[in-house]
């Protein structure tokens, strides 16, 4: 098991990753949290693959419930939110109790919520079940909910107590949303770490077939990398923005495919295909970075369908992303595997231009 840690100006704390470490969690939890009052937020579908390994790491002595909420981005709802606190109150869970979000990025983001807020905030553990939960969401603390108006927009910083990754939890985790793991990976590998970038070149095919070592590896080496950016941008005031890189097309992809057909990881695969691609057009990246950033990422197989594309439209949603500033984009772009630089989008017709990469190809 090892020990990545997250050091914040007015906290710290340990992100455990490792492969089958399941059962030493009850022994790390013994050494941070000697409350007796335990509430577990999770979903069915986790639940039955995997509740037991959390359930038999839990304290007899303590006072446990289990509350599930719907599977899938719904839960990140006012509703749901409003239900747990109730039935946190009828339980009589007190200040000094603690909620651990055993889930992807949905649960941990709602969990994470309900413990900043719960009687002005109580204890809480990320206890990561996704891959990309596990090498994104759960690292930073940023937690909340969706609003009618739109997603995130509801929420607070809530720092965990430590953050436990266990590799071997993937198994079971879809092709789908290993992939979505993935394209976050190879984020950080294209915008800050060339050494990730080239692991991934050699064990794509791997890690899409969950080979539990190569996971481990990518897990471990992403936690890193999402903790460094973190503590030197604790409150995402600018550094943290190089996290956008493939995002802001991403974004204006995954709503054109209505949040269903394009997950969010695989929306940010083609996003970043994008990103090279108008890095490629102002001449900000040569030829032979271009061909290796596009070739890892054209071996991801998403299922999209280019005929859908309107390029039009999507421009439009790219001009109403929450990252304009003084009705400005700016992207985050590289100028090679590893390294990425922030520009400020002064020819709009170039971002339409971008998306055709994503005709190219298909
Ligand atoms: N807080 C942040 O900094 C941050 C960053 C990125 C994304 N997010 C949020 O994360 C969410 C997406 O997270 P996600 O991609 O993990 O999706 P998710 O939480 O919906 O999980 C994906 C699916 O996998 C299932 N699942 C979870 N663990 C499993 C396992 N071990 N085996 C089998 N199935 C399993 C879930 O039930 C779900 O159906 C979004 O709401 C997004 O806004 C937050
Ligand atoms: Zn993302």
């Amino acid at each position: 098991m090892e020990q990545i840690e997250v050091k914040l100006s007015h906290s710290q704390y340990p992100i455990f990753v490792g492969a089958g470490i399941w059962p030493q969690f009850g022994q790390v939890l013994k050494q941070f949290y000697q409350g007796n009052q335990i509430a577990v937020i999770s979903n069915q579908t986790i639940w039955r693959l995997h509740g037991d390994k959390l359930e038999s790491q839990l304290p007899a002595e303590a006072q446990k419930r289990v509350f599930f909420v719907p599977d899938g981005e719904k839960a990140k709802s006012f509703e749901h939110l409003q239900n747990l606190y109730s039935q946190l109150l009828e339980n009589r869970f007190e200040r000094g109790s603690l909620v651990i979000g055993f889930g992807g990025g949905v649960i941990g983001d709602l969990a994470g919520f309900v413990a900043a807020t719960f009687l002005r905030g109580v204890h809480f553990v990320q206890y990561p079940t996704t891959l990309l939960a596990q090498v994104d969401s759960s690292i930073g603390g940023k937690v909340g909910i969706n609003h009618s108006m739109g997603k995130n927009l509801i929420g607070a910083f809530k720092q965990p107590l430590f953050v436990f990754s266990d590799a071997a939890l993937l198994q079971t985790l879809p092709d789908a949303e290993i992939r979505c793991g993935l394209g976050e990976v190879i984020k950080y590998g294209l915008s800050l770490d060339p050494e990730l970038f080239e692991y991934l070149e050699s064990h794509l095919p791997q890690a899409l077939e969950k080979d539990e070592g190569v996971l481990n590896h990518l897990i471990r080496k992403s936690a890193q990398i999402k903790a460094n950016i973190v503590m030197q941008d604790e409150k995402e005031a600018n550094l943290r923005m190089v996290l956008n890189f493939g995002h802001t097309f991403g974004h204006a992809l995954e709503a054109d495919y209505q949040f269903s057909t394009l997950k969010h990881g695989e929306a940010v695969a083609l996003g970043m295909k994008c990103a090279l691609h108008f890095a490629r057009l102002q001449g900000f990246l040569n030829k032979a970075n271009y061909d290796r950033g596009l070739q890892l990422l054209n071996r991801m197989p998403i299922p999209f369908d280019a005929q859908q594309l309107n390029r039009e439209r999507l421009v439009e949603r790219m001009t109403l992303d929450k990252k304009v500033k003084g009705g400005k984009i700016r992207l985050v772009l590289i100028k090679a595997i590893g390294q990425h630089f922030f520009h400020t989008v002064e020819d709009v017709s170039l971002l339409k231009k971008a998306f055709e990469i994503l005709e190219k190809d298909y």
